[in-house]
């Protein structure tokens, strides 16, 4: 699998990672499934896991299930802060070293939810080196604005926000000052939460073209071959799954005419 390098410590990251909206947010009987997912990322190169206080029981059932499969040591683990509250914040930090052995390797400021304030104190903890790297994350594109505010204060070493055939808006302004800054892109829902999966074109030669082996491999290596996105986050509960998205983290990118295919599938 590709790797690519951001920010101020120069992360290297695996350019497929594996989101846990929704998915892992299971009940004890069903952690097995998480663990199963874990250990078949891991096994096809995948190192970058992203959760959130948002997503129920998932920031729990991710670090039970990367120890349970013994690759904690090897994650690079992404999770948010998501509370106006600076108290509640760093309760929610304590929350998550006790879920990821005493260190979080990203955190991010999730939809932007009072940041100026957080970003001080993570940065503290950033010194005690409780946390290694700082980001913050937007769905909404009306928002972009103030996230490259936050940006250009030069805290943060990455961005989080949807990019796929349909959620493009990124483009415009925040992936070149992204680029120019040397900041970090992950790139959420790449599947448009699925959606996309199902315009899955029926003639197999459209595949063929592209060189890959499903549809939703196609998906990823669009979002991957804009050099400026550092590492895409699709989330699933399936084993199967987890194997074919890695496979989709290798060279060849497509080109602009290949890119265009899969935007036109898209279009219908
Ligand atoms: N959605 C948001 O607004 C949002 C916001 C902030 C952060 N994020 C982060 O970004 C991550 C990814 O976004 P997302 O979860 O919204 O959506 P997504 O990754 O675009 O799509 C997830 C869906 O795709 C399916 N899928 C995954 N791999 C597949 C494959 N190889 N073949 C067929 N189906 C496949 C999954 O179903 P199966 O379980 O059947 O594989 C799941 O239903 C989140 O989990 C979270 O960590 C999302």
């Amino acid at each position: 699998m590709e790797l690519r390098r951001f920010g101020r410590a120069e992360l290297e990251v695996p350019v497929v990672g594996l989101g846990t909206w929704s998915v892992f947010d299971l009940s004890p009987d069903d952690e097995p499934v998480a663990a199963a997912v874990v250990e078949a990322a891991f096994e096809t190169g995948v190192r970058f896991v992203d959760s959130s206080p948002m997503y129920g029981r998932a920031e729990g059932v991710l670090g039970r299930a990367l120890d349970a499969v013994g690759v904690r040591a090897s994650a690079i683990v992404a999770t948010k802060i998501w509370t106006p509250s600076i108290l509640e914040g760093r309760l929610q930090l304590d929350a998550q070293l006790g879920f990821y052995g005493g260190r979080v390797e990203f955190e991010q400021v999730h939809n932007l939810v009072a940041w100026r304030e957080h970003l001080p104190w993570l940065e503290e903890e950033v010194a005690n080196a409780r946390i290694a790297l700082l980001g913050a994350t937007h769905w909404d594109e009306s928002r972009y604005p103030e996230l490259m505010e936050c940006m250009r204060t030069g805290h943060i070493d990455a961005v989080q926000v949807p990019y796929n055939p349909l959620e493009r808006r990124a483009e415009r302004d925040l992936l070149p000052l992204a680029d120019e800054m040397g900041i970090g892109v992950i790139a959420m829902r790449p599947f448009g939460e699925g959606s996309l999966l199902r315009d899955a074109p029926r003639d197999p030669a459209v595949l063929r073209e592209l060189g890959v082996e499903s549809w939703s491999q196609a998906l990823l290596k669009w979002t991957l071959s804009d050099r400026r996105i550092h590492v895409a986050i699709p989330a699933t509960s399936s084993a199967e799954h987890a194997r074919s998205n890695a496979a989709a983290g290798s060279p060849p990118w497509f080109d602009d005419e290949q890119r265009r295919l899969v935007e036109r599938v898209v279009a219908g």
